[in-house]
């Protein structure tokens, strides 16, 4: 396993993983829009190639989380919380303190791996997410010392 920063070779294997792992998936302009605005993205790879993403976008002393990723074949072994780790870390060495994101309320393991990082919940935004189903949002952050 090796987490390093993405390139744009990694464009195409990120948005399958996305298009399988969010119910409103970012297009590929909203992707290169990300880079564009100078969005920090790192990749997840085993010998079988990357498994995983995640992006965020640092405005020291704040951050915010914006799409972490793990292929469902791979959910579940651990990965995410790696990633998530190194995310945590590298907001750490760029001197964040608040680390925020926001999680659909209905994403049970995501609030739990977030809840176990030390993530605290902070409120809740009605009707964030837009579709055929509404969903509310809840805003989560991490304090970093
Ligand atoms: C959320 C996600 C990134 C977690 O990655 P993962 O590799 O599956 O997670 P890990 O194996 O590292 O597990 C970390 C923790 O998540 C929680 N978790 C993972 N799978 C779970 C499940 N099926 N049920 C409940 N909790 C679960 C547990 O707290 C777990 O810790 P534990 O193993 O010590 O109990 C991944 O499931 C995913 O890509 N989901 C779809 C996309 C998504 O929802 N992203 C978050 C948007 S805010």
């Amino acid at each position: 396993m090796r987490i390093r920063p993405s390139s744009s070779d990694d464009l195409a294997t990120i948005l399958i993983i996305e298009s399988l792992t969010n119910k409103i998936p970012w297009t590929e302009q909203q992707f290169l829009s990300s880079a564009e605005v100078g969005h920090h993205s790192l990749v997840i790879e085993e010998k079988e190639g990357v498994v995983g993403f995640a992006i965020y976008s640092p405005i020291v002393p704040e951050s915010h989380l914006l799409n972490i990723a793990i292929t469902p074949s791979n959910q579940g072994r651990g990965l995410g919380r790696q990633l998530l780790q190194k995310v945590i870390l590298q907001n750490q060495l760029l001197g964040v303190k608040s680390l925020t994101l926001e999680v659909r309320v209905s994403n049970n393991s995501a609030i739990s791996l977030y809840e176990s990082e030390g993530f605290l919940k902070d409120a809740i935004r009605p009707d964030y997410y837009s579709g055929v189903v509404r969903e509310d949002a809840l805003l989560m952050s991490l304090l970093i010392k």
